[in-house]
């Protein structure tokens, strides 16, 4: 499979080029810039480096730079914004300040040199995207410009004896009218890339794979019933099918009818071995008075284990844990050991504690969309596939302060009430979280001419892509005010209902 690097140096759209190169059926992988070498670099064959932009200055002495000899691996370079003076910088150029001539937003740019490969099928004239605030003021040697702006002499340089190319505009965003086209040529003109990166081969290779790999093996895969675990375990059931024993903890946290829903939706539709635990009582046991968000996701990550363990013990010695990984998680981990923080992250450090001679993450390459894209595939439901993501630590960060049993019964309503108006409404697909959040605040309310003094119900609705920054939803007045009257009308114990309208940041998705 053809690979492209993505240089990771700190820039906002880093995903976004990762996304759009794979759009163009190319594999694509981010790397942190000081989490390879040159050496490695070759080493791993890729067929070409992709350098980001960043928000740094780069004779600002703490701004991340490269080794030079990457430009003389012979691997084909394409420099973005910082990572395109970077190039400059690092083959000998001169960087300035643009001043006043600073460009943001969507500008002219011209093609200087037609012949250039990256600008194959980009008209003389069209509109980019720009967002700087210095530029290359002299190119290196053995490079030319291939394309300025009004005030950006040097908006595109290469030194095609080197198959070095580098653009100060961001031919990532859409508002470059020509991005797709530049980095389409990229990859196949420049980097002579087949286009062998899709799903439907993703898939099958796995299957293959792990058919091979594990044949044997005894394999055990967390299954909290998210789309990420679900997957992984339909992708390793049609590899090894008896061989693998999924355990879904019902940790007492989840929303109304989801464990059930869970179970239903894998013994309906595959044969796979699948042990529920119910572990109500010894979540709660262990929650009792505690109201500290982290000290709560550091009990239920705790109590995940012991679970898993007993689990673990009933099943006799087992060789291999799956699990659903995906590629944010690898990103956002730093890359390098990913599995050992994934594993931290998702169920507790489960490797630490239980003998296994080896974890599969078969979705560790994949983005969220591409993981349902998977799901789809594979024939789950697409009702299943297309869920919001729920947090590991379920509704006990969503109740407010302690936890009691008549609480979670409480936020099980009324978020059940909500997202059922958010599906009548027909906003499920476009709103990409939305739930309820059982505050600590008891308000005074009238009802049926009595006082009441119950709780407030917050209702959280978020627009976003990747849950790094997110927008509230603006979710239309009649559907909330649908929610409301319901959830006060029909929910026990609940006097008011209030609408989140915090952004992430400051805010973060949930609550706790
Ligand atoms: P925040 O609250 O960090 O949430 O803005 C971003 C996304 O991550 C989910 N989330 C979690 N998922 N374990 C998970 O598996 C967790 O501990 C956890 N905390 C937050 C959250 O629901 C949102 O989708």
């Amino acid at each position: 499979m053809d690979k492209i690097l993505v240089l990771d140096f700190g820039g906002q759209y880093n995903q976004l080029i990762a996304r759009r190169v794979r759009d163009d059926k190319v594999y694509a992988e981010i790397v942190p810039y000081n989490k390879i070498t040159p050496g490695k670099i070759a080493e791993r064959a890729y067929r070409g480096i992709i350098f980001t932009g960043g928000p740094n200055s780069v004779y600002d002495p703490a701004s991340p730079h490269f080794d030079r000899a990457v430009l003389d691996l012979g691997i084909p370079v394409l420099g973005i914004c910082y990572g395109h003076q970077l190039t400059a910088y690092m083959a000998g150029g001169v960087i300035a300040s643009a001043g006043e001539t600073s460009e943001y937003g969507k500008i002219e740019l011209a093609v200087k040199d037609k012949s250039c490969p990256l600008f194959e099928g980009v008209p003389r004239t069209s509109v980019c995207w720009m967002s700087h605030t210095d530029q290359v003021v002299t190119v290196p040697d053995g490079f030319h410009i291939t394309a300025s702006t009004g005030s950006c002499l040097c908006a595109a340089m290469c030194d095609p004896s080197r198959r070095i190319y580098s653009v100060q505009f961001h031919p990532e965003v859409t508002h470059t009218e020509y991005g797709k086209t530049i980095l389409h040529n990229f990859l196949y003109n420049i980097c002579g890339c087949s286009g062998d990166w899709t799903m439907e081969n993703f898939a099958s290779r796995q299957i293959e794979k792990y058919k091979h790999e594990l044949s044997g093996k005894k394999v055990l895969c967390a299954l909290s019933g998210g789309v990420d675990s679900s997957v992984a375990a339909v992708l390793l059931h049609r590899a090894i099918g008896d061989e693998l024993t999924c355990v879904f903890v019902d940790h007492g946290l989840l929303r109304k009818n989801e464990g059930d829903l869970v179970e239903k939706m894998f013994r309906e539709n595959y044969s796979i071995n699948m042990i529920r635990v119910d572990a109500k009582d010894r979540f709660l046991a262990k929650l009792a008075g505690v109201t500290e968000p982290e000290r709560k996701r550091k009990i239920i990550g705790e109590e995940f284990i012991r679970v898993f363990e007993d689990a673990a013990k009933q099943i006799g010695h087992v060789h291999v844990l799956v699990q659903g990984t995906i590629y944010p998680d690898v990103i956002e981990s730093g890359a390098g050991d990913a599995a050992t923080i994934k594993s931290h992250h998702n169920v507790g450090g489960l490797p630490d504690v239980i003998d296994f001679d080896e974890i599969v993450e078969p979705l560790r390459d994949l983005f969220k969309d591409e993981v349902r894209a998977v799901g789809e595939e594979l024939g789950l439901p697409s009702s299943f596939v297309w869920r919001q993501p729920f947090p590991g630590p379920g509704l006990a960060i969503r109740v407010i302060g302690e936890i009691t049993e008549e609480k979670l019964d409480i936020l099980r309503d009324a978020d059940a009430i909500f997202r059922e108006e958010i599906f009548n409404a027909g906003l499920e697909r476009s709103t990409a979280q939305y739930f309820a959040v059982l505050t600590d605040t008891r308000t005074v309310g009238v009802m049926g001419d009595a006082r009441t003094y119950g709780y407030t119900v917050a209702l959280r609705a978020v627009a976003t892509d990747d849950f790094m920054t997110a927008d509230w939803s603006r979710i239309p007045y009649d559907v909330l005010e649908k929610a409301s009257n319901r959830i006060t009308n029909e929910v026990k114990s609940v006097s008011r209902v209030v609408y989140d309208v915090t952004s992430k940041p400051p805010a973060t998705v949930e609550w706790e």
